[in-house]
């Protein structure tokens, strides 16, 4: 079922009239879809129930950092899910949505003392390392809690995943993870620390990976380095296989779910581990829109700018990645189309959602759609030109709530402190 769909001519978010959100909420605003995320969530883990042993079902780790409300994560909590989280920052939300710690996984790059502690107290399942360098410190901190860790091993595969450059990092020039040369070394150095227990392998090449094929060989070089650290007499208990998923913004490549959960199958399964994943995107990025309303529109010379409300500070992707967004009309009028370069109000040229886009051509004070944007939006937005936060609203069925209210410029401003010697 398509959640975000046209009614009459209006363009609906389940059965919720998207200009009833905008009357009551203003714009811009973000709107997410409990039963689109819902069904994601349902569609992974069907796949992976078809494909797998009862009892070697993943725990799927919902990757925060795609969207961060507490009312997204208790969501996927109540479905089942577990998560992964890169900050204390998300760690405290994750314990407020009610998530358990031994549910939880830590994937942070940079990992500090604080950070670490906060994961401990928690009694999170584990820390996946990124750098030898983390190693020591996990294990002082540990010891002066009298706990002992558990970790993996952030494996660099090499592979190419494909995607924007920003965000692919399966490959040996990213800073993410260990080569397969060194995971050896940093499993011994582990096993000597009496506060660590090293107890897997992790592996993530990287987000919105195009190259969908890229899973199969991660995946077998995650299985050989398994078997030569087992050769060497380590012990390999647990397996993150990480996220990446794509979604369909424009007219991607999507992975087949069925393909990915054969692979895992064949190749992770018979490693007779525990096995995680951690899908973001997947789970929220079409569950969710920028809906905004246009100011006006410039004409400038043979260019046609279509101006909205919301900005590279509500949706940085764009601006970013280059990333394509969808942008229709709330109101489906049979209008004609017409090129322009959609921008915002924020004095950048690289202020843009979508540059010599054909769309359906619309007035000031008409709603406008940014598709596809429940992932990696609201959760970027910053106050650049000193521009409020945009408001969120969760749709269920017929009924929505503002589950976010927009900013107020006091709000941004109030803390503030100006020294009394000016
Ligand atoms: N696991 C690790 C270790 C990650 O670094 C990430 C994403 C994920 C899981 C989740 O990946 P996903 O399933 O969502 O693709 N801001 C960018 C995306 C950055 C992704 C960072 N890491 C964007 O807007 O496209």
């Amino acid at each position: 079922m398509n959640e975000f769909t046209y009614k009459n001519g209006v363009y609906h978010v389940e059965n919720v009239a998207v200009p009833e959100v905008a009357a009551q909420a203003g714009t811009p605003s973000y709107i997410y879809s409990r039963a689109s995320i819902t069904s994601q969530f349902e569609r992974l883990k069907d796949a992976m129930a078809k494909a797998l042993p009862a009892d070697r079902q993943p725990l799927l780790c919902y990757a925060c950092k795609a969207n961060t409300h507490g009312a997204i994560l208790k969501i996927l909590k109540d479905l089942g899910a577990g998560l992964e989280i890169v900050s204390e920052g998300e760690l405290v939300r994750g314990l407020k949505a009610g998530f358990e710690g031994h549910h939880i996984v830590s994937t942070s790059f940079g990992k500090t003392p604080r950070e670490i502690e906060a994961c401990l107290k928690a009694d999170i399942l584990q820390l996946n390392i990124e750098a030898a360098e983390e190693l020591p410190v996990v294990n002082d901190v540990a010891g002066k809690l009298g706990k002992v860790c558990d970790v993996v091993f952030r494996l660099n595969p090499n592979v190419v995943g494909g995607g924007h450059a920003k965000i692919s990092t399966g490959k040996k020039r990213d800073k993410f993870g260990t080569g397969a040369e060194r995971i050896i070394d940093l499993y011994r150095q582990a096993e000597e620390m009496e506060h660590i227990n090293p107890v897997g392998l992790s592996v993530h090449i990287g987000s919105q990976v195009s190259n969908v094929a890229a899973f199969k060989p991660s995946f077998e070089i995650l299985a050989g380095m398994v078997q030569t650290l087992r050769g060497q007499g380590f012990k390999v208990e647990r397996l993150d296989i990480g996220g990446g998923f794509p979604i369909q913004y424009n007219n991607e490549d999507l992975l087949d779910l069925d393909a990915y959960a054969k692979w895992v199958g064949d190749i992770v399964v018979p490693l007779d581990t525990e096995i995680q994943m951690e899908p973001g995107r997947y789970l929220i990025g079409n569950a969710g829109i920028l809906l905004s309303e246009v100011i006006y529109e410039k004409q400038a010379g043979d260019k046609s700018f279509l101006v909205v409300d919301a900005a590279m500070n509500d949706l940085i992707r764009p601006t970013l990645y280059e990333a394509y967004h969808g942008i229709v009309p709330i109101l489906d009028q049979g209008r004609p189309t017409k090129t322009y370069d959609v921008v915002g109000p924020i004095c950048e040229s690289g202020d843009f959602f979508a540059q010599g886009r054909e769309i359906a051509q619309s007035n000031a004070g008409e709603l406008i759609a940014l598709q596809s944007a429940g992932a990696y939006g609201f959760c970027m937005t910053s106050n650049y030109n000193s521009r409020p936060m945009s408001a969120e609203i969760l749709v269920d069925g017929d009924r929505f709530e503002i589950i976010r209210p927009r900013q107020s410029i006091e709000d941004f401003i109030s803390n503030e402190k100006i020294p009394n010697w000016l």
